[in-house]
């Protein structure tokens, strides 16, 4: 399923039709073994007429011409190289979320890179030390970047086969468009004040409700992503089937019941194993009580699948709790009805520790909220002083979540932690790699409007 969706041979056409690497330049990729070997691609974010409502064409910007973006996929510890080709009216760039990268590669304006304007290319290069289910999207303009579907899967397969014999990659993302499928906007500063402006239409995979294929009787991994700008999805089964976690934003964990409800907050992702029922019966993929999509079970030989083993460990560094230090952070809103934004610019809503980040200011990240020794232990101390709930995400390193005001933890790791309404919780994480650090909830309009901040490891 996955070999349609690469794009060697697209790639390479795809360069040569715009003349990039004509007369042996830049053609790097052609040392390669065979397709195996490696993984290259060609990714172009371009305007797509797309029929969300049925009738209807929206305007979206896509990667690689679809919605979701192109899956990418490579295996752990290989390079992933992404020509990345910019066919928008727009300049942008691409963030590789949740991949333990150098900073150079990061994909954040005027701290990893300049904007990537229109017509431009930029090739990213990079290891990919970790095994999951990651994602890319831009850094500018979020709202209305990623509102109008530039976000895609990125795949990280095990160095070894984990056992699962099939698999399927469902992202899930809300539109704001309107019934005449017309974009609505992406942020509207009262929305961006509480929850965040969600969008109107719910879809998987870009499609409303789809029915997703599985094999009767079998085991098959389900990812699911929420590459969604501000909506948080109530997790849940409903039919003959049992499902299972194995790995949380790209880290596995010992394997549990799915349960009633698993929050997926913007950004986040999960590893769900789901034993299919037999052939014709179907399960409800869930957000609450509200249907996103059906798995139907569909004929399938062979014996009814097993259980695959707890997945490997990532090698992200164990921080040492006893040396750490801890660090506090402190999540406030700051709305009044002065805050609203002038000049084009977006209010300023929301802070950490008192400090709120201005997305037109691009001196910000010289003024880091905190500056960590490299190789030292931390514990972040994390304290929403807010009645709304902050997916809190970190660039560049892996971090495991301790300890929580509000749920027992068994320690994990992972790059997204959703901190609940007045909540405090505690990550910790070894500084290991040097940079400065985008720190920001991932509700993209809390981002926008105050709720990032940099993080200098040196
Ligand atoms: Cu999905 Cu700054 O990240
Ligand atoms: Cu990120
Ligand atoms: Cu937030």
């Amino acid at each position: 399923m996955a070999l349609t969706r690469r794009q060697w041979l697209g790639g390479v056409a795809g360069l040569a039709a715009l003349g990039v690497g004509a007369g042996g330049a830049a053609r790097y990729w052609l040392g390669r073994a065979r397709p195996g070997a490696g993984h290259d691609y060609v990714l172009v974010a371009a305007p797509l007429a797309m029929e969300l409502v049925s009738g209807r064409l929206s305007e979206a910007w896509a990667f690689g011409g679809s919605v979701p973006g192109t899956e990418l996929r490579a295996r752990q510890g290989d390079w992933l190289r992404v020509r990345f080709i910019n066919h928008l009216p727009v300049p942008t760039t691409i963030h590789w979320h949740g991949i333990r990268l150098p900073l150079e590669m990061d994909g954040v304006p005027y701290v990893s890179q300049l904007p990537v304007l229109p017509g431009e290319y930029f090739d990213y290069r990079f290891k990919v030390p970790d095994a999951g289910s990651y994602w890319y999207h831009p850094h500018v303009a979020s709202s209305e970047q990623l509102g109008r579907g530039l976000v895609g899967p990125l795949i990280v397969e095990e160095r070894e086969p984990a056992g699962f014999a099939h698999e399927a990659t469902l992202s899930l993302k809300t539109w704001h468009v309107d019934e005449q499928g017309a974009f609505l906007p992406f942020m509207v500063a009262r929305e961006a004040a509480r929850n965040g402006t969600l969008g109107r239409l719910a879809t998987v995979n870009g499609i409303t409700r789809p029915t997703v294929d599985l094999p009767a009787g079998q085991i098959v991994r389900v990812r699911l992503l929420n590459l969604d700008n501000t909506a948080t999805y109530r997790i849940n089964l409903r039919g003959a089937a049992e499902g299972r976690l194995y790995a949380l934003d790209g880290n596995p964990i010992r394997p549990r019941a799915l349960g009633q409800d698993y929050w997926l907050g913007p950004g986040m992702r999960a590893c769900l194993a789901v034993k299919m029922p037999p052939e014709g019966q179907e399960v409800a993929l869930r957000d609450g009580s509200m249907r996103l999509g059906t798995l139907r079970a569909v004929a399938h030989a062979g014996p009814a699948g097993e259980w695959p083993a707890p997945l490997p460990p990532n090698p992200v560094a164990e921080p040492d709790l006893a040396s750490a230090e801890v660090l506090n952070f402190n999540v406030e809103w700051v709305g009044s009805v002065s805050a609203t934004g002038d000049n084009g610019r977006p209010p300023s809503l929301w802070q950490i520790n008192g400090q709120a980040w201005d997305v037109t200011d691009k001196t910000c990240a010289d003024r880091p909220i905190a500056r960590l020794v490299r190789g030292k232990s931390y514990i972040f101390e994390l304290k929403n002083m807010t009645q709304y709930q902050h997916p809190i995400h970190l660039h560049g390193m892996t971090f495991k979540v301790i300890a929580s005001s509000r749920h027992s933890i068994e320690p994990y790791f992972t790059d997204t932690y959703l901190l609940g309404k007045h909540e405090r919780a505690q990550v910790a994480l070894v500084a290991d790699n040097p940079g400065t650090w985008m720190f920001h909830c991932h509700v993209v309009d809390h981002m926008e409007t105050g709720l990032m901040a940099a993080i200098e490891v040196a």
